[in-house]
């Protein structure tokens, strides 16, 4: 991910964001069926840990579907797989990674936005880089004081 970007198409940019989109689908998919699978005394937090998670994460794909076609793109409709866990803490560690490697993408999405010049773009996804960190930072730390169930 940290290969430096020199000439960056509009086009290459839509394919970009709409791989991001997918994932934002991924995510939104990921939570609620995390947070109906959470089990045992960790229960209702968790449950509401991850569905706390769902409309800012829906607001993440609705603006990249706005920035899709606002670039003359055409928005995705098929979320990315998601991978089953068979515990809390699978879970948590799966929502974990999902969420560094976001990160990554939006880091050189940000990138490619930049080398086209939309300003507006960098902005918008330096925010939400700051979401995805804190949804990342808060897993961490739920992640510290689980056992192994
Ligand atoms: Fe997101
Ligand atoms: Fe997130």
């Amino acid at each position: 991910m940290e290969t430096e970007i020199k000439t960056v198409t509009r086009e290459q940019l839509i394919k970009g964001l709409n791989e991001d989109l997918a994932h934002e689908y991924q995510a939104i998919v990921m939570y609620a069926t995390y947070a109906a699978m959470a089990s045992g005394i960790h229960r209702p937090f968790l449950k509401e840990f991850f569905e706390r998670e769902i409309p800012e994460e829906l607001r993440h794909a609705q603006f990249l579907a706005n920035k899709i076609t606002a670039l003359g793109g055409l928005p995705t409709t098929k979320p990315a797989p998601v991978k089953l866990a068979d515990s809390n803490r699978a879970m948590l560690e799966a929502v974990l990674k999902a969420e560094e490697e976001t990160i990554a993408r939006y880091v050189q999405r940000r990138k490619q936005a930049e080398a086209l010049g939309d300003y507006g773009l960098v902005n918008d996804l330096e925010e939400i880089i700051s979401d995805e960190t804190r949804h990342k930072e808060e897993t961490e730390k739920l992640l510290r004081g689980i056992g192994e169930h």
